[in-house]
């Protein structure tokens, strides 16, 4: 076998799986066919010793890290998916009527169709090393599980635990693993083997069984009766589709799938799960869902940099501004257990920042992301001030303050004379030159962009500016660093509005111009948000605040000209003075349920054209960002097509659907 290696050692079958030349393990035709060899030799008894076998992997960190994608992208038709998944399931089920003990040895990532196999065994066991994850994460390409997960998960650990892990994609560490009962044993990481053995022995010798959670009473009364299966199966569609907004077909599939077999018979229960998963394997939706994946794959070790540059790493950070931003970027970097000094010129500034950050961090703890010491540990990593002291100690600092350029070249100067020359100094503009700020400094190839998004603990892109004399060096520890803070990383050249800003901008000033022409702002946000955009450009507007989103306009308008001529409507309402959300009146007013602003059609004055029609009004405001996309390639903004894909995806939530008008 090419694939598996099979040791037999007394009454265990040891079935290792380690895929040649490759650091993960997944179910693929070949490995399934080899799968299938070893099953059949131990169904027709050619190891009579043989009363147990234990599957695990050779991978560091790895069991089966799902089925394989590439063969699921290419899946032309819908009986090609469902004769793919038929196969699969076949093989399982044989694995699963084996009259020998079965035990998945659970060393690392155990996804999809990995998880599929282990619940065809009879017990599962793990190790408690932070590389176990197992779920079921299909749904994340736009598809279910093929191999039997939709019909074993739910007989394991019963229908709502089952719902919340597959219709979620959620990934769940071992320990969360044992809770929800999908593991029955944790071992520690180097006692793995040699435990796992003495339960298989005690199993066998019949002085242990494996564990069965008990149903607590709300459980058995939402699974056993019909109307609390009723009552579960409406809730989460309710909360499917206030996430998806009806724009990813998958969890519906799911639940459909469940509702139709939970309960009911395994066989027939297979072929709904395999006939659904064939009807979405061929959808757009998973197609560029899939796209997407095998970008953020690509981007999350893209060499910016030669390969010879080694990254410094960043151990102790300075932030400059401790507004939404400098605040935001503070707890995040803390979060990740780097030291961060934080300075603002006001106090209460920084008063605020530090209870933000609490409250996302008591957040975390509620949500059992963070045990309570981890909590004081981290934001006790944050000390505020309102001068330089100890930014000497820094290896990275980021300015945040207020988008003025004048200012920011002074708080650079600042920064390049209280830190030490070895420094990086970073600048979180939305739009403003990072070459003005670095000429402002002794040191201007230290100097990058690093460009966060609103709100930073939860946008998962920063665009990294290279301006005109940052080094390698420089750009590879940037890079390095934001990953290490969990980002996503494309690296953009220095134009004003960089890469995501100058699409967007054309994007927002597209909706103001049809304002202008006389269409209700909510039905602009309507129609983009019906497009699959996660919110409306006018309700974007005021969610950056019209200050802010403003001055960004205006850099940008400067810069490219009659192009980007800022609206007048956003002249007029800016000039009212009004700051959006921050400020509970903008566009919107933010009081109690959101709604238009009782006088902004008198702010924004009589209509100047013809109002168009939504599917004009779309095109539109999609074709400016297609148009001002295309120019950044030309222009070099960028060298791949790719980056602007995910990186309008990851910035800005542009829906990675495939739709066309
Ligand atoms: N708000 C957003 O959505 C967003 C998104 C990405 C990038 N940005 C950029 O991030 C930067 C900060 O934006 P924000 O929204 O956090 O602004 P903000 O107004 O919330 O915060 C700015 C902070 O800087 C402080 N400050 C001003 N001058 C200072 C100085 N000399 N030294 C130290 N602190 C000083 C202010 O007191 C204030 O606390 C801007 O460049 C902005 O364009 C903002």
């Amino acid at each position: 076998m090419n694939n598996f290696n099979l040791r037999i050692d007394g009454s265990i079958a040891f079935l290792r799986i380690d895929q040649p030349e490759s650091k993960v393990n997944v179910l693929n035709t070949e490995t399934m066919k080899e799968l299938a060899e070893v099953i059949g030799k131990l169904s027709e008894g050619a190891y009579p010793e043989v009363k147990a076998l234990a599957i695990t992997s050779s991978k560091d960190g790895i069991f089966i890290a799902g089925a394989d994608i590439k063969e699921i992208q290419h899946i032309k038709s819908t009986e090609e998916a469902i004769e793919k998944a038929e196969q699969g399931k076949k093989i399982l089920q044989r694995l699963a009527d084996l009259d020998i003990l079965t035990v998945a040895v659970i060393n690392g990532a155990c996804l999809g169709g990995g998880f599929e196999l282990a619940l065809a065994c009879d017990c599962r066991v793990a190790s408690f090393s932070d590389t176990v994850k197992i779920g079921l994460p299909e749904v994340k390409l736009g598809v279910i599980p093929g191999f039997g997960g939709t019909q074993r998960l739910p007989r394991l650990t019963g229908l709502t635990n089952a719902l919340s892990l597959i219709l979620a994609g959620k990934i769940v560490s071992a320990k969360s693993a044992s809770r929800y009962g999908i593991v029955d044993k944790l071992f520690p990481d180097d006692k793995l083997i040699t435990d796992t053995v003495e339960f298989i022995n005690e199993i066998l010798d019949g002085k242990t069984k494996p564990d069965k959670k008990k149903k607590k009473l709300l459980q058995v009364f939402l699974e056993n009766t019909p109307l609390g299966r009723m009552l579960v199966f409406s809730q989460a569609k309710k909360n499917v589709l206030k996430q998806t907004k009806g724009f990813y077909p998958a969890p519906i599939e799911a639940i459909e799938v469940l509702k139709r077999t939970y309960g009911g018979n395994l066989k027939k229960g297979f072929r709904i799960e395999s006939e659904a998963f064939g009807r979405l394997a061929i959808t757009d939706v998973s197609k560029n869902l899939i796209k997407v994946f095998y970008l953020l794959e690509k981007f999350k070790k893209f060499p910016w940099t030669p390969e010879d540059i080694k990254p410094k790493a960043v151990k102790k950070c300075g932030i400059v501004g401790a507004g939404i931003m400098g605040g935001g970027i503070a707890q995040l970097v803390s979060y990740k257990d780097i030291l961060t000094r934080v300075k603002d010129i006001d106090h209460d500034a920084l008063a605020t920042a530090l209870k933000v950050a609490k409250k996302l961090f008591e957040g975390a703890l509620k949500k059992r992301k963070l045990k309570k010491h981890d909590v004081e540990y981290k934001f006790g990593l944050i000390s505020p001030t309102l001068t330089y002291d100890g930014f000497k100690n820094a290896d990275i600092v980021i300015e945040a303050v207020v988008e003025d350029l004048s200012i920011k070249k002074k708080v650079f100067e600042e920064m390049d004379k209280n830190t030490s020359p070895e420094t990086y100094l970073a600048s979180n503009t939305s739009a403003l030159p990072i070459k003005e700020m670095a000429n402002a400094t002794s040191r201007p190839e230290k100097v990058a962009g690093m460009h966060f998004f609103n709100p930073v603990h939860r946008m998962p892109l920063v665009e990294v500016i290279k301006a005109e004399k940052t080094s390698d060096e420089t750009l590879a520890a940037v890079v390095n660093f934001s990953r290490k803070l969990g980002k996503t990383v494309i690296v953009v050249k220095d134009v004003p509005g960089f890469l995501i800003n100058r699409i967007l901008l054309a994007y927002l000033n597209e909706a103001g111009f049809l304002a202008e022409e006389g269409m209700k702002i909510d039905v602009i946000d309507k129609i983009a948000c019906k497009f699959g955009m996660p919110m409306g450009p006018i309700t974007l507007i005021d969610e950056v605040g019209i200050d802010v989103g403003y001055k960004v306009a205006k850099i940008l308008e400067d810069s490219y000209g009659e192009r980007m001529k800022v609206c007048s409507v956003l002249e007029k309402v800016k000039s009212k003075g009004l700051l959006g959300k921050k400020a509970k009146l903008g566009f919107y007013d933010h009081k109690g349920r959101r709604k238009p602003n009782k006088d902004i059609y008198e702010i924004i004055g009589n209509a100047s054209g013809d109002i168009p029609g939504e599917e004009e009004a779309l095109k539109r405001m999609i074709y400016v960002m297609v148009n001002e996309a295309a120019r950044c390639l030309e222009e070099g903004v960028v060298d791949l097509p790719e980056t602007i894909d995910i990186g309008m995806v990851m910035g800005t939530g542009f829906p990675p659907l495939g739709r066309g008008f």
